[in-house]
């Protein structure tokens, strides 16, 4: 395969012409003899087309050899020329090379001839190579300049001098920009050659300290070889600079990193817009603070407002009419009251922030204690079911937060079913995989005992489930809920490291699980945890006894612990009362021996006006009666004197159940 070559011949001999194309055939291109013999000839052929190789004849008739030199210098410089002569001249061959020829060469000895074309193509190849990567070189250089000194950050280029200074070298517009703002109009001429601390301290106002700590930012990004980027600020005449500064070493093709890059980042208007975000969110939290203040203010004084409404008139009413339904009064003022101070109760658990107690202890007893108060408290057409798994391991927790939990709950679940229906309770480990972790967090994979507490009532709407755990977020009529039942169990149960889940269908029913965490620790005794003496709610209860001093004791321990106890020492007078009052009484508690009627005489007389009506028989002397026989008289429990409030109050509460 040939090579193609554009050659144009400057000779004045057809015959030498096609000489000089044989070698060139022979040599393995392929050219066409195309001549001219005269400077115009020339002249035209070099304009119009393109060319790789000129050969040229040194002397012509009308033209020669040093001529046509010239005028390649002039049109075509980058064309490889040959001369090529029949006279034998070293001056000339001297002379041709000096005007740019590519070789000499005698037409009687053309031995070098291919060999010539070879070098002058492959010379001519390298000459090109070199001319594109300088063009591309000063391109690159002009768009690195273009990009150098439209950057909106000042740039400055410093050099790292043998005497461990960092001296300018170059910097952008920008920079000098800057300078002149800074230092007026001769400012930039002076910047050239000045060392960074200068800079920092003319041109940046830097203190002592600050200059000092930038020095140590560039000597790092040098040790490193790693940019350095850092926050700080300048405080210029009359305003501060915000800037971001990054140190970057350059490193140089030869020697090494020597050189360094400082650009400077004007960010005072991102920083005041994030000053005043931050100056807005706070202004904002604050005010959702009061707001929630406000609510939670609002939520108290409403309810408050209810109850004291109701103690206030009913006490008046006592006050004005001092009759018979006295007692009735009494009993709302006290069940008002007894409202209140739930309420309260709460509030103070809400907004208890300090951290629980934190001891292992079992869940059980607690749950256990619960469900006794709610089975006494419930209407009559609610059952409750309770499933409590047997070794349930400890958990870690404060026993009295706990105990809200349950009661919460359980009263939600009450309240939702009215009259009739199921509480159902369970208590179980249960093991947690790391799906079901991973939706609730802050769950993790592990073992949790679960409280299940479902009813059988109303369901919740799907627009109240967002609310749910609100503060004072209800749906109950006013003076009957709170809200702050649900936000009591969220924040214990958060506190406790656990998680609460609903399931809630309208009309069909709710289930709210609460997940603990088990403890690794067992509890210091298992019945460490006594649950609180249960609490009545104003009921009425009689209390008959032939010793005054038991009478007045009982009396005020029955108010203790929240019954409106209404006491005879003489069992015909009680019996009286409860005739005319028949309903009045939730309870009765007699003595067994009394002058004029037996206890057992009173229950009897009771139980004929009201068969269901609990009766509890106190006696002193132990084996006076068993309990089968006190069953057998209808007697609902039978209390030994001297009786504990504890024992009493949970006699009654078994009774009232
Ligand atoms: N088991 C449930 N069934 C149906 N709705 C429920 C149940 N538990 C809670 N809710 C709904 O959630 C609301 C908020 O409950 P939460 O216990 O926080 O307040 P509350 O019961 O209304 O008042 P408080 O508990 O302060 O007396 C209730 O008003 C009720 O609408
Ligand atoms: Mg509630």
């Amino acid at each position: 395969m040939s090579v193609p070559l554009r050659v144009l011949f400057v000779e004045d001999s057809e015959d030498d012409c096609a000489l000089l194309l044989r070698e060139l055939n022979r040599g393995g291109y392929d050219s066409q003899p195309i001549r001219v013999e005269t400077a115009d000839a020339f002249r035209t052929a070099l304009n119009d087309e393109e060319w790789d190789l000129v050969i040229s004849d040194y002397s012509m008739p009308r033209f020669n050899g040093m001529q046509a030199l010239a005028i390649h210098h002039e049109i075509a410089a980058d064309v490889p020329f040959i001369l090529v002569s029949g006279t034998v001249g070293e001056d000339i061959a001297v002379e041709s090379i000096k005007a740019g020829a590519s070789d000499y060469l005698m037409k009687g000895n053309l031995i070098r001839f291919v060999p010539a074309v070879n070098r002058a193509m492959r010379e001519a190849a390298e000459r090109r190579t070199h001319r594109r990567a300088l063009v591309s070189l000063r391109e690159s250089q002009g768009m690195l300049s273009l990009i150098y000194n439209a950057t909106p950050d000042k740039l400055v280029l410093f050099s790292a001098l043998p005497d461990d200074s960092y001296r300018i070298t170059s910097t952008n517009r920008k920079f000098l920009d800057f300078v002149e703002q800074t230092l007026g109009p001769t400012g930039p001429a002076t910047i050239p050659g000045r060392r960074l601390e200068e800079m920092a301290d003319t041109v940046f106002a830097c203190t002592p300290e600050a200059t000092r700590s930038l020095r140590d930012r560039a000597d790092q990004a040098m040790s490193e070889g790693r940019p350095q980027l850092f926050e700080t600020f300048f405080t210029l005449p009359g305003r501060r600079l915000h800037a971001e500064i990054t140190f970057t070493p350059v490193a140089d093709a030869d020697a090494g990193t020597r050189n360094l890059l400082w650009s400077c980042r004007d960010i005072s208007s991102r920083k005041e817009a994030q000053e005043r975000q931050q100056l807005l969110e706070s202004q904002l939290q604050q005010s959702r603070k009061l707001e929630a203040l406000g609510q939670l203010a609002g939520g108290i004084a409403h309810d408050f407002n209810n109850l004291l409404t109701g103690i206030i008139g009913y006490a008046e009413l006592i006050k004005a009419s001092g009759n018979a339904r006295v007692p009735e009064h009494i009993e709302q003022v006290l069940h008002a009251a007894n409202r209140a101070k739930d309420l309260v109760k709460q509030i103070l658990a809400f907004s208890r922030r300090e951290t629980p107690e934190r001891k292992p202890i079992y869940f059980e007893p607690i749950v256990r204690e619960a469900i006794q108060l709610i089975r006494a408290s419930a209407p009559s057409g609610i059952r409750v079911e309770a499933f409590i798994a047997s070794d349930l391991p400890p958990l870690v927790g404060d026993p009295t937060q706990l105990h809200q939990v349950v009661i919460n709950l359980c009263t939600n679940a009450v309240q939702a079913m009215g009259d009739q229906g199921k509480l159902s309770l369970s208590l179980e480990t249960v093991v947690v995989d790391s799906g079901f972790a991973r939706n609730h967090p802050p769950l993790s994979e592990g073992e949790f005992i679960r409280l299940s507490v479902g009813d059988t009532g109303t369901g919740i709407e799907s627009t109240a489930m967002e609310h749910l755990f609100e503060p004072f977020f209800t749906t109950k009529p006013t003076g009957s809920g709170t809200g702050l039942g649900l936000a009591v169990v969220h924040g214990v149960v958060r506190g406790h490291d656990g998680t609460i889940s609903v399931d809630s269908r309208t009309g069909e029913g709710t289930m709210f699980q609460v997940y603990f965490p088990v403890s690794g620790s067992i509890p210091d005794s298992r019945v460490a945890e006594r649950p609180d003496v249960p609490q009545g709610n104003g009921e009425a209860v009689l209390f008959v006894d032939d010793e005054a001093g038991i009478v007045s004791l009982a009396t005020a321990v029955l108010e203790q612990i929240g019954y409106m106890p209404v006491s005879f020492t003489d069992p015909v007078k009680a019996f009286d009362a409860f005739q005319n009052e028949p309903d009045r009484f939730k309870a009765v508690i007699t003595d067994l021996t009394m002058p004029k009627m037996t206890g057992t005489e009173l229950a009897q007389a009771l139980h004929r006006l009201r068969p269901n009506l609990p009766v509890i028989l106190t006696s002193g002397y132990s084996g006076a009666i068993d309990g089968d026989q006190a069953a057998r008289s209808g007697f609902a429990e039978i209390l030994g004197k001297p009786f504990a409030l504890r024992t009493l109050a949970e006699a009654l509460q078994r009774a009232l159940r």
